[in-house]
């Protein structure tokens, strides 16, 4: 993995080249005979191991360090490609965010995490909080570098749209424009947003979480099942969020029933 220092460009040309067409593949899951109570799968090797305890306000402890601890450990998430427009409609902004979750789905609910505040608030939280509409476009992998360039930190008014060169396909129920080439994309609604405060820096609002009720979903057609149901993973090929600057392709699944009582 790519560490600050590296040659990144080094690193990267001595991998192997990206498997475009790997099929996604079903395989038993480890122990396909488990048993009620019979616990962890590797026969109690996790068990001899020891952990350590992190209080993430530890004396000395940098914030960096409990953001590089979540980002890793908490994976694979995934990645909410936002697209909004700002009030007066003149602009439009198209951003990544992995603080991204489906909640709910009576309604549909989502909610995504903004560092920051409202006050200095990223590009698409200043224009979901003024227009109270997106659309969140999830990532697949033949747009993975166009969506990770969105990214920049491009000033307020420019467009990542440009930079990335996605295309902008009209939406029916909000102002901003859906990712064409998204197999997914949901039209959203702002429901509330709460601002949070850092605990570092007493009376600093660190963080914003925003819900947001979808309203429209989009699916390409040779995605979807008859009854408009499901998705087909083998074509959405979804890419997720993982630590650092690494995303996770997920093309090795394993099926287990849910238990019965
Ligand atoms: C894959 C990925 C996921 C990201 N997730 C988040 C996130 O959840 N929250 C956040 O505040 N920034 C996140 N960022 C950083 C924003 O995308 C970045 O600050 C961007 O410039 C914001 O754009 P905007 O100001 O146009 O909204 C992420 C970046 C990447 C590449």
């Amino acid at each position: 993995m790519f560490r600050v220092g590296d040659d990144f460009e080094k690193i990267q040309a001595s991998r192997p080249e990206f498997k475009r067409d790997v099929p996604v593949t079903f395989s038993q899951p480890p122990n396909p005979s488990w048993k009620q109570g019979e616990g962890a799968n590797d026969g109690g090797e996790s068990l001899k191991k020891n952990h350590v305890e992190i209080d993430p306000y530890e004396e000395g402890r940098p914030a960096a360090s409990n953001y590089k601890l979540l980002i890793s450990g908490m994976v694979p998430r995934p990645i909410a490609l936002i697209s909004t427009k700002s009030k007066d409609g003149k602009t439009t902004n198209l951003a990544p965010f992995s603080y991204a979750n489906v909640i709910n789905h009576d309604p549909p609910l989502f909610t995504v995490g903004f560092v920051g505040s409202l006050d200095k608030a990223k590009d698409t939280l200043k224009n979901l909080a003024e227009t109270e509409e997106c659309v969140i476009n999830i990532i697949s992998e033949h747009f993975v570098e166009a969506a990770n360039a969105t990214a920049i930190n491009a000033p307020y008014g420019s467009s990542e749209w440009e930079v990335s060169g996605l295309t902008q396909a009209p939406s029916t129920v909000v102002q901003a424009a859906r990712v064409k080439e998204s197999i997914l994309a949901i039209e959203g609604k702002l429901v509330e947003t709460k601002e949070f405060e850092s605990r570092s820096t007493p009376g600093k609002k660190s963080g914003v979480l925003a819900i947001i009720e979808g309203v429209r979903f989009w699916v390409r057609d040779d995605a979807i099942n008859e009854d408009k149901s499901i998705v087909d993973l083998k074509v959405l090929k979804p890419i997720s969020r993982l630590g650092g600057i690494s995303y996770g392709r997920t093309t090795d699944a394993i099926e287990i029933p849910r238990p019965q009582f």
